[in-house]
């Protein structure tokens, strides 16, 4: 496995293997690596050609200093499992290669990135939005793959390369679950016992309100908030039920129409302190 730490080394490796004939492959995470990542990293094995993961925790998305502080830094334990799962290159720069002297250029997101997440956590999508874009100029792949989990990401990130007609083919991996249901995350690892015990109950609080919701209970959303806080989360950012592609918001009666686009459910709340995600279709 290549460890690549600048953009020419980058640039010479794609350049190599793609005058061999292969196509790119590229996995973007910051690190703190699990098994969500290497399910990832195997969808994109599994339609051939090289594979880049970009490890690089970026500043410019998150909107609170002591998240982005406090955001775990495993390189070595990610080093080693990706070279267990067989990819042929990591990229991990640092930030003053993503971001160097005289950095000025910000992408500016619109509807998409202003619900939800977007809403919770100003301006994060805008930093999403402009570190793809980055790596998506820097390691130039034919194919990018992006978990699920971060539904409305995946959204900002097709809208993104639609809008700007990026070379690229975006593909939405499914969210990976422990056992318990909880939807993998880089955060859970931050969770004492006590609360790792209790975080499951989110996604089966969502799965009940799906079939709530699909059952035409215009209350469910209002019940899914109380049986949250009763589970001990909070405070809770959202639980929407919203248009799976646009993000925004669904009424019950939108819902049934017989011509009505996918929907999805998504949630954000606080539990000991850690923020929580996740979606699932209705
Ligand atoms: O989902 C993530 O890990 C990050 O938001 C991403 C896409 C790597 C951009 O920093």
């Amino acid at each position: 496995m290549q460890v690549l730490r600048d953009v020419p080394a980058l640039r010479a490796q794609v350049q190599a293997w793609r005058g061999a004939g292969d196509a790119i492959a590229l996995v973007p995470t910051m690190g703190a690596l699990h098994a969500g990542h290497i399910a990832l990293v195997q969808s994109a094995q599994r339609d051939g050609g090289r594979v880049i993961v970009t490890i690089f925790v970026n500043p410019a998305q998150f909107n609170n200093p002591s998240d982005l502080a406090k955001y775990p830094r495993t390189e070595a334990a990610d080093f080693a499992l990706l070279q267990q799962a067989g990819v042929d290159a990591v990229f991990a720069p640092s930030a003053d290669v993503v971001y160097p002297p005289g950095f000025s250029t910000h992408l500016r997101m619109g509807a998409v990135a202003k619900p939800l997440e977007g809403a919770a956590r100003p301006g994060h999508f805008d930093g999403v939005a402009t570190v793809v874009a980055k790596l998506f100029g820097m390691a130039q792949p034919d194919r990018v793959y992006f978990g699920e989990k971060d539904w409305q990401q995946l959204q900002v990130v097709r809208r993104l390369s639609l809008d700007l007609n990026l070379p690229v083919q975006i593909i939405g991996c499914p969210t990976l679950r422990d056992a318990d249901g909880l939807a993998m995350s880089s955060r859970n690892i931050r969770l004492g016992p006590a609360a790792r015990a209790i975080a499951p109950q989110l996604y089966r609080i969502m799965q009940d309100t799906a079939a709530a919701l699909r059952a035409g209970d215009d209350a469910a959303l209002d019940q899914a908030r109380a049986q949250l806080l009763a589970a001990g989360f909070g405070p809770i950012d959202y639980i929407a039920a919203c248009d799976a592609g646009t993000l925004l918001p669904l009424t019950i009666a939108a819902m049934a129409q017989p011509a009505a686009q996918p929907a999805r459910l998504l949630a954000a709340a606080w539990l000991d302190g850690v923020r929580l995600i996740d979606n699932i279709p209705l």
